[in-house]
């Protein structure tokens, strides 16, 4: 990884990210962040072989450039301009085996680090979500893994409960049901982090929530 020193950079600032800053007094969010910079801090001192895929790129990807600039003007700088130094070789992906047509165009992520690569480790996965404007990415939540996500440019909402700004961080815990939005002008980036036993992040089984099971969930049934 050392004779990749954009990627090396790209995942100091992931680690920056996870250290500095407040945790709100949350002892659930105070441990998240936690585990996640230990976990790459201990990537980077291991200096791992990486494992390069081919460039993907996907519909949403085209908002990439605009999503780089808003982020590159705010409080997220410093991990917007590492992703722009790598953002020809990102591997851009659905992860469903299903995607409804609606969603394909757009939404996309990339993944940074973990069991697939670029940057390989079983410990943790940390990539970037990309979403066009005005898009509602469908309720779901992840067997064991809990999930962070980073605003780096544009505004979002989960859940209907509040709109992010860059550099908010929301914590979805295992078995959390989130169904995220985003606003009608600007693309939004968000960087995220999965944490949870290492077979479940090789094999992380994404499935969205059936519509009928949807709002029985919400309300807790
Ligand atoms: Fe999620």
């Amino acid at each position: 990884m050392r004779d990749c020193p954009d990627w090396y950079y790209l995942l100091r600032e992931f680690e920056t990210l996870y250290r500095q800053g407040s945790a709100g007094g949350s002892r659930s969010i105070r441990s998240h962040r936690k585990r996640v910079r230990e976990a790459v801090s201990a990537v980077l001192e291991s200096n791992p072989e990486m494992a390069m895929r081919a460039p993907e790129t996907k519909p949403v990807t085209a908002h990439l450039g605009r999503a780089l600039d808003i982020g590159e003007r705010g409080v997220m700088q410093g991990l917007a301009r590492a992703l722009s130094r790598v953002s020809d070789q990102l591997t851009w992906e659905y992860g469903y085996e299903k995607v409804s047509p609606s969603l394909a165009r757009k939404y996309a992520y990339c993944e940074v680090m973990g069991p697939n690569g670029p940057v390989q480790t079983g410990r943790l996965i940390i990539g970037f979500v990309l979403f066009a404007p005005n898009t509602t990415y469908p309720q779901h939540s992840h067997v064991e893994i809990e999930e962070s996500y980073v605003s780096v440019a544009g505004a979002w909402s989960e859940n209907d409960a509040a709109v992010y700004a860059p550099g908010s961080l929301i914590l979805n815990r295992a078995g959390d049901e989130h169904r995220i939005t985003t606003g009608e002008q600007q693309p939004c980036l968000l960087a995220y982090a999965w944490s949870g036993p290492e077979t479940r992040l090789r094999l992380p089984e994404m499935k969205l929530t059936p519509p009928r099971q949807q709002k029985a969930r919400r309300e807790g049934r």
